[in-house]
């Protein structure tokens, strides 16, 4: 299926799994962008939640950056429990280093789908584990999420915060149990540095507009979902529940800009390269700062130009009333901080949506009634 992979090649490779989605692609096109371009940027991606234009050799976020960029990505078309094939991949490449976001995230599927989670996201990371060791590729960023804090005990939340408790959904079972996992994985054998960045909100698009969120069917999620108001394929935002114990009643979360959080993973990469440092880190990735649904709306509103119809609803189950982020420990060990404010979030997603009505798949072909 790809000729080429039968020559070996030399050249250091950074192996980006899940890397043609939403975060996965803001990242591929950061590590182009702030030169850790020396390396091949090679995407390992099932296409469970990436677009690809039929009869495309790549998804069409991938193809998009390597229009900006003038670089070229190794595309793979490889589920990770697919251990024969991801083996051909990592014997083609000198692989330095995996950063892993291939997963499955819609909290409410996971409730109905458990097993399809358990076997993307746990027995999917347990199967690159396993290969990466046999080639001796040992230095792995890890996508994980806040949702392993559970209902928060204090606020801000920091890295020290028990993890696992009370977990309502299998997603955010699978984040938990792959941090054990590698915990155990580095308690083994000291040779493994894994930094598993615990994402608080993502948002907001790549400045040029050319790559963003683009969730299949109705978005789960509050920012694309008022995006899609704004550009008018959905009629009002439900804000579930105004009886929170916050500001305004609407819950309030730690949203930071995807392209930070980008920046959040070549920082962690260049961790790697520092004299001593091994073993498993977790640390979070936010802002620091919460605001409210309605404060989204609103500042999504003034962006935009556009009134954005909204109407109170019931609470979502599962939902908490506040989380954000304390960012000290990303500060002091990645040397990190998001720089990009409310504003530039709900631009940026704004720019990406108007100019992508309907997501990736517009790129050639006119819209269908
Ligand atoms: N909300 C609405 N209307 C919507 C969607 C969301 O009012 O249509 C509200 C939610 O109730 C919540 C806030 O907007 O108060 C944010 O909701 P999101 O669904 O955007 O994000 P969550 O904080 O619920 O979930 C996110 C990630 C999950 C992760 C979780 C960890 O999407 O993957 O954070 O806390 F597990």
């Amino acid at each position: 299926m790809y000729p080429w992979l039968r020559r070996p090649y030399t050249m250091p490779a950074t192996v980006i799994t899940g890397g043609a989605g939403y975060v996965g692609s803001h990242t591929v096109m950061a590590l182009i962008e702030q030169g850790i371009s020396n390396n091949e940027i090679v995407v390992i991606d099932n296409l469970s939640n990436a677009y690809c234009e039929q009869g495309d050799d790549k998804p069409t976020s991938l193809k998009r950056i390597e229009e900006m960029t003038g670089r070229t990505i190794r595309f793979f078309n490889i589920d990770l429990n697919d251990e024969p094939e991801l083996c051909r991949v990592f014997s083609a490449f000198d692989v330095q280093c995996v950063i892993h976001f291939a997963a499955l995230k819609a909290v409410g599927e996971s409730v109905t789908k458990p097993l399809e989670y358990y076997e993307a996201n746990v027995a999917g990371t347990i199967s690159l584990l396993g290969v990466m060791r046999r080639f001796g590729v040992t230095k792995l960023v890890y996508s994980s999420s806040c949702t392993v804090y559970g209902e928060p005990r204090k606020l801000p939340i920091d890295e020290g915060h028990p993890t696992g408790d009370g977990l309502t959904s299998p997603y955010g079972k699978t984040k938990f149990f792959c941090e054990e996992i590698m915990k155990d994985v580095c308690i083994s054998d000291k040779s493994w540095k894994i930094i598993s960045l615990r994402y608080f909100n993502p948002v907001g698009a790549h400045s040029s507009g050319r790559i963003g969120e683009d969730p299949s069917g109705i978005p789960n999620n509050l920012m694309p979902y008022i995006a899609q108001v704004a550009v008018g394929r959905l009629s009002e935002v439900l804000v579930f529940g105004n009886d929170y114990n916050t500001p305004d009643g609407t819950g309030v979360r730690d949203y930071i800009h995807v392209e930070d959080l980008a920046d959040g993973h070549v920082k962690a990469i260049r961790l790697f390269d520092q004299p001593g440092f091994s073993g498993f880190h977790a640390v979070n990735l936010g802002t620091g700062t919460g605001y409210s649904v309605l404060q989204m709306i609103a500042a999504f509103e003034s962006a935009s130009g556009r009134p954005i119809p909204h109407r109170i609803v019931a609470r979502r189950a599962g939902d908490i009333a506040e989380n954000y982020a304390d960012v000290s420990l990303s500060h002091r060990l990645l040397g990190w901080r998001a720089v990009r404010t409310l504003e530039d979030m709900c631009r940026d997603t704004w720019r990406w949506q108007k100019q992508n009505p309907e997501g990736f798949k517009t790129t050639h072909k006119t819209k269908k009634n």
